[in-house]
């Protein structure tokens, strides 16, 4: 009996919350599995709280119910029932157990939430994605995060066809059945929410690695993945080994169960998943090898890595209250990922990496119909709120505090937390709370940053007076409205900074009011709408540096002569803030050009990169940082009205002139120089040289495509690696030349067995500039290797024209947009999850020029009126076209 409950019309709101009325205290689960059709017997010790008197309702999604009994004795038909998304069970009590069996079909699953098919149904395996609803498409349940129970969990199949059986928790037995069939069992001692359940079934090898953690418990550790990927493993492994390590050093963080299973999948609506002993990963984060993988990427899978592995105790050991919280979670192992991965690579880098994503995919969410609180206050459904807000924007959130308590003081307030609410399900406030206690403050203030949507504008005003020898720094804050929050309070915002003189030194810094010994940089906190701070013993007019380390995710206006931009970007030890000077004259430079008459800018920009282009102190990765000017969609946020062609043609002509600047011959000598150590490996000072590569042939391309694509193609062909092999194939495919037809077929033929490079060979051509875009993404449609059943495959084609090539996607006849929608419709029938987040490709609509925007809009409202379309999906169309 299937029941769907696809219509739910009323929002579910934070202010509503109320404990569960039933607990499920222990849960027996017994899998018998099969592609097309597996069975699930579940056996649920309740427990009811006595202070509420609700019926027993149990969630369960597309479920066909095969038995069901009460404390051992079957339950007659009139006293369950089962509709729209409900199982209500009549006379349970404390103590009582219900057993439930139920058939789900994994074949049939394209939604790939629940149990599903991973590949085809001769080779693929069975596997689960429960997070954040998916467990009531296995079993009935109450599936929310603060039930928290003990998990037993019995899996049978067939030997031959699943001779791999895994899940969650420390193994506890396994063996053989009648009729080739066999069994194993898993005991999770820590309880946990039921989103944090998997379970892994097929064929599947496996590397191990035998590794003792700090408090002495030996834990087998084992990536798996299909056999033809086994060989790509060993980075993951590494790297979980490296995220293991640096978390008890860190944090005192210690794993917790005698096995740590990893595993990759190539068909995954998100990146990784850290079901409790059982992480599930997109095969894009966890294999690499150098003839396949990117920098980039590499850099990602250790990221991601370590994110799942974090999770562990920031999410399954302190869980969520509810998905309201889901930033306690995910903003905070963002945070720790990020520390990580500065550690373990350059900080510098890493800070800039972030920031840009946040400008990139934040803040653009933040202005736009989509924006919402880092704690939203509703939703509708939750699986559209994985977002950069909640995330990347959580993850500053955390940053902030962690800067206001100073190293020590925020691994007190750590300690706290994770000792406070272990093994139980907690809220931003209990987060605030323990951290403040830890350091005797109190961080309530900082809560109103999770409740208020919008990206604060910070301005900043220098006074300098010679007689007093003050300088006096304004700072004012505002934020926009956005939708449901007309009007914002002023939040705090933590202003790191440093003064220099004109010679590039960092001054000491006696602010008033304070006697302590005077330090070159500090932390001031503008609580205010406005508030002055006065800097005492100042001879001349200093150079400030603001907001250094991005210290708080606002957006920062000052107006600097370009001079004090270029001495900053000469002088600051602060890299982060090094490179930020070189995009804010970046900045100048573009609307320079746009609005005419700025030849100084443009020169004065280009000048200053000329004069660092042969510094050899500066890290080449840093260097290639500093010559890429702000991406398309950072530009577009600036604009009243977005006009992307527009865009495109300026940043291309920016691009131009810095080459020009640079000169044709110092740019191919360069990358003669760079060329010359042509190795694949992924350690940071190569990736450096072979990032800063990229961007001088992309430069030189600009400039003098007659010498640049010939090279292109001979890197092409001489590569060790995916890093240049990428590159310059990208660089001969978005110029069209006349050499990528052959590239592209050699790629082609080169990985055919391999989805990941398959699907950098379909995104490199969907991001084609301009008009011609259009005509190679249909065209790509229709290769046999397409298909709308693929999360990777999609966002590598679609994804890539919508979100990653606005010149190609905005175009001013709306076929982009036509096109857009219409496969939305289709990929919404098999896959909401992912049809609403290409959706997100809209955002923006209602500030393009009049011409894209009509047609925008009309293929918004055709999508709109649709008829059919998921929660998921209707979400989002909803407040795009409200
Ligand atoms: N919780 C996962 C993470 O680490 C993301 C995810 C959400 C994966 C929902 C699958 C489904 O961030
Ligand atoms: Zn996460």
């Amino acid at each position: 009996m299937p029941a769907r409950n696809d219509a739910a019309p009323l929002p579910i709101r934070l202010r509503d919350y109320a404990p569960p009325p039933w607990r499920v205290v222990q849960a027996e689960l017994d899998f018998e599995l099969g592609i097309d059709a597996s069975e699930v017997g579940a056996r649920l010790h309740l427990a009811r709280d006595p202070a509420q008197d609700a019926p027993l309702r149990l969630d369960g999604e597309e479920l066909e119910l095969l038995a069901i009994a009460l404390d051992g004795a079957p339950l007659p038909a009139g006293r369950w029932r089962y509709a729209d998304g409900v199982l209500e069970v009549d006379g349970a009590r404390d103590g009582s157990v219900l057993e439930t069996r139920v058939r789900v079909r994994p074949a049939e699953n394209t939604a790939l939430e629940g149990l599903y098919l991973s590949g085809s149904r001769e080779a693929g395996f069975l596997l689960t994605q429960c997070e954040a609803e998916g467990f009531r498409r296995i079993t009935f349940f109450p599936d929310r995060p603060d039930v928290l129970a003990r998990f037993t969990v019995t899996l049978r199949a067939d030997r031959a066809r699943f001779p791999v059986l895994l899940a969650g928790g420390n193994p506890d037995g396994a063996g053989e059945l009648p009729g080739g069939r066999h069994w194993a069992r898993f005991v999770d001692p820590h309880p946990k929410p039921s989103y944090l359940f998997a379970l892994v079934a097929g064929r599947l090898e496996k590397i191990e690695r035998d590794y003792r953690t700090a408090d002495g418990r030996a834990v087998k550790l084992a990536i798996w993945s299909e056999a033809d990927a086994i060989g790509r493993c060993r980075y993951a492994l590494g790297a979980l080994e490296r995220a293991m390590r640096w978390d008890e050093e860190t944090y005192g963080r210690n794993y917790d169960l005698d096995v740590f299973h990893v595993v990759a999948t190539h068909d995954f609506n998100m990146g990784a998943m850290e079901n409790k002993g059982l992480n599930i990963f997109n095969a894009k984060y966890l294999l690499a090898d150098p003839d396949t993988t990117t920098d980039d990427e590499y850099r990602a899978v250790e990221a991601v890595v370590a994110h799942e592995y974090f999770h562990n105790w920031s999410g399954n050991r302190v869980t969520c209250r509810d998905w309201f919280q889901l930033s306690l979670k995910e903003g905070l192992t963002v945070f720790r990922e990020q520390q990580f991965s500065a550690r373990m690579n350059s900080p510098a880098l890493k800070r800039i990496e972030d920031v840009a994503l946040l400008r990139r995919a934040q803040f653009p969410e933040d202005a736009g119909p989509l924006a919402h609180p880092v704690r939203p206050a509703e939703y509708r459904e939750i699986n559209n709120f994985y977002t950069a807000t909640v995330y990347e924007k959580g993850a500053e959130l955390v940053r902030m505090l962690a800067g206001r308590l100073g190293e020590a003081g925020f691994r007190r307030g750590m300690d706290l937390y994770f000792a406070r609410h272990d093994g139980r399900a907690a809220t931003l406030e209990d987060f605030l709370a323990a951290l403040g206690e830890a350091n005797g403050l109190d961080l309530s203030p900082y809560l109103a940053w999770y409740a208020q949507a919008g990206t604060p504008r910070l301005t900043a005003r220098g006074r300098h007076d010679a007689a007093a020898r003050t300088y006096t720094l304004t700072l004012a804050q505002h934020t926009p409205p956005t939708p449901g929050q007309p009007d914002k309070r002023p939040l705090p915002i933590p202003v790191k900074l440093a003064l220099f003189d004109r010679a590039g030194r960092m001054l000491p810094l006696r602010l008033d009011g304070q006697t302590s010994a005077a330090s070159t940089e500090r932390v001031v906190v503008l609580a205010q709408a406005e508030q002055d701070f006065v800097f005492r013993g100042v001879d001349a007019p200093p150079v400030p540096s603001l907001l250094r380390g991005f210290s708080a995710p606002v957006i920062l206006e000052c107006d600097y002569a370009p001079e004090e931009l270029a001495l900053l970007l000469a002088h600051d030890p602060d890299g982060f803030n090094r490179w930020e000077a070189g995009q804010q004259l970046a900045l100048r430079a573009y609307a320079a050009l746009r609005d005419g008459g700025g030849e100084a800018a443009v020169e004065g920009w280009c000048a200053a990169l000329a004069a660092l282009f042969d510094d050899a102190a500066l890290d080449p990765a840093l260097l290639a940082d500093l010559l890429t000017p702000p991406g398309e969609i950072e530009l577009a946020e600036r604009e009243r009205e977005v006009d992307p062609a527009r865009i495109h043609a300026l940043r291309q002509e920016l691009q131009r002139r810095l080459a020009a600047a640079l000169g044709g011959e110092r740019l191919e000598r360069h990358h003669r120089k760079l060329a010359a150590d042509a190795g694949a490996q992924p350690d940071a000072a190569a990736q450096a040289r072979r990032r800063l590569k990229r961007r001088v042939l992309e430069l030189l391309a600009l400039h003098d495509p007659a010498a640049a694509l010939p090279l292109a193609q001979r890197q092409y062909e001489s590569a060790a690696g995916m890093t240049d092999r990428l590159a310059a194939l990208a660089v001969l495919v978005r110029h069209e030349a006349p050499q990528a037809l052959n590239a592209l077929a050699a790629f082609r033929a080169r990985h055919a067995q391999d989805p990941l490079a398959l699907d950098k060979w379909f995104a490199v051509q969907a991001q084609i500039p301009g008009e011609p875009a259009l005509a190679r993404v249909r065209a790509l449609e229709a290769d046999p290797a397409f298909t709308l059943k693929n999360p990777n495959r999609v966002r590598a084609l679609l994804g890539s024209y919508a979100s990653g090539n606005p010149s190609g996607f905005h175009r001013a006849d709306g076929a982009g947009y036509r096109l857009l929608a219409e496969r939305l419709a289709q990929l919404d029938a098999l896959n909401p999850q992912v049809a609403a987040r290409l959706a997100t490709a809209f955002n923006g609509w209602q500030r393009l020029e009049p011409v894209r925007r009509e047609q925008a809009r009309q293929a918004l409202a055709a999508l709109a009126g649709h008829g059919a379309l998921s929660r998921n999906l209707a979400e989002i169309v909803g407040h795009l076209l409200p």
